[in-house]
């Protein structure tokens, strides 16, 4: 029997030595520890020894098990490490290679420029509104002293809605009248940026969508020169001091007197080109003082207070900036474009 015990040790450490997969590991743990094993078998057989062999063959049985299991135990460690060895070859990561760069978004120079229009206009201690772009006939017209049928109309061609009397607006000035219906009778310094819709030609200069900057300043005592140097100032603070401006009377309904205010041509520095149809000029912006019916219609009395209003296109900004030669390059989102900014 002892001789027996030996054998069964023997062959198993054998057998076990190559072993380097997990399947015939299995097999073998069935063969030389399973229940119906050679060295369980001498366990079953343990009754039928004589008193004297069976405490010396008990032992070494118990010896063999306890020394199986630890080989099998020596041999699952000895294969996980190896595994882990070898997944750690096969799936090797350098940490020193360089990252593959992230594609940073960025914003559209437009919103770049209507921040920067913001920012000065903060410091000049306007506040920002917003207002709707879906307006009623009467907010875009008629309380800007714009009745209807008043051929004045024909200066915003309109983009209408199905709805009677519910259009897209074509500038930002019903604007001033939400915020002075807001803050009456307070004074107001307001700026009220926003996309404005016109059922237009499109070209070079101009879209059918653009964005508008409206600016509003009622208070007792305003005047001309309010407007005109705020404005310059603004200009100054944006361009830089060399700036050349001008300005020029204009028409509109809502304002009395009005104007608008040029930009000396970036691409041909006053001589006169495509860009600025041979005048040498650009238009920046519309303005003027606010008309008293505008005053009333807004809850204010224009007998105490004044005001001044302007509507600036930010687009003609951003391409006076960039000295971009096309305004609709701004709104085709092209990639090539928008990714030089
Ligand atoms: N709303 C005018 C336009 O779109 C511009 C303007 C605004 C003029 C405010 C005067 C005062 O053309």
């Amino acid at each position: 029997m002892l001789d027996k015990l030996e054998e069964v040790a023997r062959t198993a450490l054998a057998e076990l030595e190559p072993i380097q997969d997990e399947e015939p590991l299995q097999r073998w743990k069935v063969a030389h520890l399973g229940r119906n094993s050679t060295l369980m078998s001498v366990f079953d057989q343990m009754g039928s020894l004589s008193k004297e062999e069976r405490p010396a063959v008990g032992r070494r049985a118990n010896e063999v098990k306890r020394m199986l299991e630890a080989a099998l135990t020596a041999k699952v460690t000895e294969m996980q490490e190896k595994a882990l060895q070898k997944s750690l070859q096969a799936e090797q990561l350098d940490v020193t290679l360089p990252g593959r760069p992230a594609r940073l978004g960025r914003l559209h120079p437009n919103t770049q420029t209507m921040r920067e229009i913001y920012r000065i206009f903060s410091e000049m201690g306007f506040q920002i509104y917003r207002s709707r772009e879906v307006e009623t006939d009467e907010f875009n017209f008629g309380l800007l002293n714009i009745p209807p049928h008043h051929p004045a109309r024909d200066m915003w061609d309109t983009f209408h809605t199905t709805t009677p009397g519910v259009l897209l607006r074509t500038h930002t000035s019903p604007g001033q009248i939400h915020v002075m219906r807001q803050n009456a009778p307070n004074p107001i310094r307001a700026c009220l940026p926003g996309m404005c819709y016109r059922f237009e030609q499109i070209s070079a200069r101009k879209d059918t969508q653009f964005a508008q900057v409206e600016g509003l300043v009622i208070d007792r005592d305003v005047t001309l020169a309010d407007l005109k140097g705020t404005l310059n100032d603004f200009y100054r603070r944006l361009f830089g001091p060399g700036v050349k401006t001008r300005f020029r009377a204009n028409y509109f309904p809502f304002t009395e007197p009005s104007g608008e205010m040029d930009v000396e041509c970036f691409l041909c520095g006053g001589d006169g080109c495509g860009m600025c149809s041979g005048s040498g000029w650009l238009e920046l912006l519309g303005c003027g003082m606010v008309h008293p019916t505008v005053l009333l219609n807004g809850g204010y009395d224009p007998e105490k207070f004044s005001g001044f209003a302007f509507g600036m296109g930010p687009e003609r900004t951003t391409i006076l900036r960039y000295h971009i030669e096309d305004i609709r390059h701004l709104w085709t989102n092209d990639l090539r474009f928008l990714e030089q900014f």
